[in-house]
């Protein structure tokens, strides 16, 4: 089994490149699927920094022309979720009257997606949809609907693919998990 080092820690081989791929073609059908008798096409709102891979993958396989506007709020320290969400870049004013689909890397106790989701909100949308790559169930802490969901995932700390651990081990094109023995 293929393993990492990322500051102090090692980690092992969780999700291949090809195994992330198929399941961002199948996130990928299902939003086209789901706008394709729109007239007006959403606004893909990715949220940096974790999603920047996920976010780039996504929006090539997307069978229409997206407008893209990447936010960014933070709130992770370490391998521990915090309360305090911080809004570094916001949503754009042009949200007003917009679908608007979120981008995630990963939805973890939902904590950051809540504020967000209240944030784009007060802009009045037509419509909000969350999408996220991972999603851990078990540590999710709040109520509002996940549309479109890549993998959902036990509550182990994951890197790679976009998602780092303090700032480091995001260039991987796969995912790999903490290894704890
Ligand atoms: P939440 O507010 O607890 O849902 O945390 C969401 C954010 O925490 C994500 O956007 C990630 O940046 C970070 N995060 C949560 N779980 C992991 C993980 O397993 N690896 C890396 N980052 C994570
Ligand atoms: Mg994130």
């Amino acid at each position: 089994m293929k393993k990492i080092q990322v500051q102090d820690r090692t980690f092992r081989l969780y999700m291949s490149a090809e195994e992330i791929d198929q399941a961002v073609k199948q996130v990928a059908a299902r939003i086209s699927a789901d706008y394709k008798d729109k007239d007006s096409k959403p606004i893909v709102c990715p949220v940096l920094t974790g999603s920047y891979m996920f976010a780039a993958d996504l929006t090539r396989a997307l069978d229409f022309d997206a407008e893209i506007a990447f936010v960014r709020f933070s709130s992770y320290l370490g391998m521990q979720t915090t309360n305090h969400v911080k809004r570094v870049l916001g949503f754009p004013d042009k949200c007003k009257g917009r679908d608007v689909i979120i981008v995630e890397d990963i939805v973890d106790s939902g904590i950051s997606m809540e504020y967000m989701i209240g944030e784009l909100q007060a802009l009045e949308p037509a419509s909000i949809s969350i999408c996220t790559f991972f999603f851990k169930p078990g540590n999710f802490q709040k109520n509002f609907p996940i549309d479109y969901i890549g993998k959902e995932i036990p509550n182990d700390f994951i890197v790679g693919y976009g998602l780092d651990y303090d700032g480091h081990g995001r260039m991987y094109p796969e995912v790999y998990v903490l290894d704890e023995d």
